[in-house]
């Protein structure tokens, strides 16, 4: 199979690269290398079978250079950032959506029937019940996730009116090897660099907040169920555990798990604005659908992230 992996030098699209170039894919890695890392996919450019291009999907003709003969599109390419959302909305609206919305036409018009897309749990907002099915209102209060829903509904109504493949998932916090902290940056590895240098994780609020946090692995057994299912995806699929870890007990087990119980605590400040309070994921429709489920234990993943982290987490980021 011939496929192109947008945001493929990042967290979740590297790990893509990986598994699929592994397995003799033609595999196109596309990335601007906003937050991507070059130390991500470094190891794979001695395979003939990958191809690393520095592109933006904002500008049409970089995707138009590698969209012919592509059979599929995994689109991850995106601003994740919630915080930087608010300080560069239109940053974000301009990658997560107009990005969005040049991948897909470059697929229609090239005849690429099948995009994968990675929306995103921060759609659904401040949870109104829990566990969140897909059924669940779209009301994210910021412009990261604002965009997600724009970006989501379009790969929607793609699908709706050309009749093209295009499942849309619904990760809930996604975890593990190559997340790194780059200012901006999930809250694991975030705690996880402060608590490696002997200072406290901040917590914003009283820490009740809770996610869904879901192993990288199981992240990417989600996707590779989506590409080999037989028939189209029509409805978007949540992919989480359906646990619920607050922020006050992400930091303890970190502080232990870096061995630093009894010499730090979490220091408490204000609340964030507009940060969601729970999103726990009602996953069993991509069970039933897909046969997925999660097998990692959180803990578990959080070691393996732990011990990733001590050795490579803090080195410096390489660009193209
Ligand atoms: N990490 C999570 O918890 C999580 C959860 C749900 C959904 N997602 C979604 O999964 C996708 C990947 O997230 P990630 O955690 O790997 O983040 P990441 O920041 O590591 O990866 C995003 C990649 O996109 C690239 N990129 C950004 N703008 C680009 C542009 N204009 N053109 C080309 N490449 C561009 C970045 O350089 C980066 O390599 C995103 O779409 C995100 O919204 C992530």
């Amino acid at each position: 199979m011939r496929i192109l992996i947008t945001g493929g030098a990042g967290f979740i699209g590297s790990h893509l690269c990986d598994k699929y170039t592994k397995k003799g894919h033609n595999v196109i890695c596309f990335d601007n290398f906003l937050s991507g890392n070059l130390l991500n996919v470094r190891h794979l450019l001695d395979y003939r079978n990958f191809k690393l291009i520095n592109g933006d999907i904002r500008n049409v003709q970089d995707l138009e250079k590698v969209a012919p003969n592509l059979d599929v599109i995994f689109h991850l390419a995106a601003q994740i950032h919630v915080d930087r959302s608010y300080v560069e909305p239109k940053l974000t609206y301009d990658i997560n959506v107009m990005g969005t919305q040049n991948v897909l036409e470059t697929a229609r018009l090239y005849d690429i029937n099948r995009v994968i897309y990675a929306s995103s749990s921060e759609v659904y907002g401040s949870s109104q019940y829990v566990p969140i099915d897909e059924k669940h209102p779209l009301c994210a209060p910021h412009p990261y996730g604002a965009s997600k829903i724009a970006a989501d509904r379009m790969c929607y109504a793609y699908a709706q009116t050309y009749g093209m493949d295009i499942p849309i998932l619904r990760f809930f916090n996604t975890f593990g090897p190559r997340q790194r902290d780059l200012g901006y940056g999930g809250v694991i590895s975030i705690f996880t660099r402060r608590v490696l240098s002997n200072l406290p994780p901040i917590v914003f609020g009283d820490g009740k907040q809770a996610r869904d946090y879901v192993y990288i692995e199981d992240a990417v057994n989600g996707y590779d169920k989506v590409l080999n299912h037989k028939g189209q995806i029509k409805e978007p699929l949540n992919f989480g555990t359906g646990k619920a870890i607050s922020i006050i007990n992400l930091a303890s087990m970190i502080i232990e798990l870096c061995g630093k119980k009894g010499q730090l605590e979490p220091v408490f400040v204000d609340p964030r604005i507009g940060e969601i309070k729970n999103l726990i994921a009602d996953a069993s429709k991509a069970m039933k659908v897909l046969g997925w489920a999660p097998k990692y234990v959180f803990k578990d993943g959080l070691a393996e992230f732990i011990n990733w982290y001590k050795k490579y987490g803090m080195e410096p980021r390489i660009t193209l």
